[in-house]
């Protein structure tokens, strides 16, 4: 049972990438302090998916779902325009849509990411998502949240990559040379640091108008990952184990309700201790 400053009745939420691994987590954390969504993500199909999934668990909220591509300001704009046309009042924001090179057991890390190799493309595609499109939704979302009488919050979702550096010796493979080894992009790095200064910047810039703006910085979700990184990644976490999927839900409900009502401009980092080590 939630305690009082945890509720979000009569709150609409809109989440961006919502359809991926943690969208879904953020939109059931929400459900479950009874907010109505605004679903976006650019994979409609696997967004319908979803929806249906969510509509039978949470009959009491409204679920809404919208195609939308966090790249194109005009998709965006026509969205806000159609909030306000149906009178849908946004409370929150939560910026979560990323390009995100998983590292699992038939999907790992390639060459092409390696500094020396990383395409001006690729760089570009993956600020595009992951940073300018969280500056897009706040600068026409956030703009509407603080002309509105009540205010809202923004939640970026940064990475525990934020605040540390990757470690690439966590993705080495047995038998490659050096130039060919696996990395994280440079681009992660640079989104995740980049969406703290974003949030610091959004957090005091719309004074008066009871605008919040935070981060969570959480660590390595548990995916499938090859035994071999599980091992290597553990000993690099005081608590000995990748995340649950599940267990940012409460940071999530605590920095979009009331319960963190004068935090303002933090960034909240969850990764079992990884980032103290
Ligand atoms: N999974 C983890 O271990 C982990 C750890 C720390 C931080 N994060 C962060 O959490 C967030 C969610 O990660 P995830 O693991 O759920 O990733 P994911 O790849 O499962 O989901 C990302 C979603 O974003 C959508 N997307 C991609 N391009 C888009 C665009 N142009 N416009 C709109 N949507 C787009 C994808 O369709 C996908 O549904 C990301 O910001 C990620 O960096 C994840």
């Amino acid at each position: 049972m939630l305690s009082g400053s945890f509720k979000l009745d009569n709150k609409t939420a809109l989440i961006t990438g919502a359809a991926g691994l943690l969208g879904i987590e953020h939109a059931t954390a929400l459900l479950e302090c009874n907010c109505n969504l605004v679903l976006t993500d650019i994979d409609s199909k696997k967004l319908n998916e979803v929806q249906n999934h969510l509509k039978k668990k949470f009959s009491k909220s409204k679920i809404f779902i919208h195609e939308l591509n966090v790249c194109s300001k005009k998709s965006i704009v026509d969205l806000n325009d159609l909030l306000i046309k149906e009178n849908i009042n946004l409370d929150i924001l939560i910026n979560n849509a990323a390009l995100n090179p998983k590292f699992e057991k038939n999907n790992q890390l390639e060459s092409s990411s390696r500094l020396e190799n990383f395409s001006l493309e690729k760089w570009n595609l993956e600020i595009s998502v992951g940073l300018t499109g969280a500056f897009l939704c706040s600068q026409v979302f956030g703009t509407t949240m603080a002309n509105s009488s009540g205010g809202g919050c923004i939640l970026n979702i940064a990475s525990d990559l934020s605040v540390i550096a990757p470690d690439q010796r966590l993705y080495k493979k047995e038998g490659l040379s050096d130039e060919k080894q696996p990395v994280k992009p440079i681009t992660y790095s640079v989104i995740k640091s980049g969406l703290i200064g974003l949030t610091r910047y959004l957090a005091t810039y719309w004074i008066g108008k009871n605008i919040r703006c935070n981060s969570l910085s959480p660590g390595g979700v548990f995916n499938d990952q090859p035994e071999e990184f599980l091992q290597k990644i553990s000993s690099l976490i005081p608590l000995g184990r990748m995340a649950r999927k599940d267990e940012y839900r409460a940071a999530v409900q605590f920095l979009c309700s009331d319960a963190s009502s004068y935090m303002n401009g933090h960034n909240l980092v969850m990764d079992g201790g990884r980032s103290i080590w």
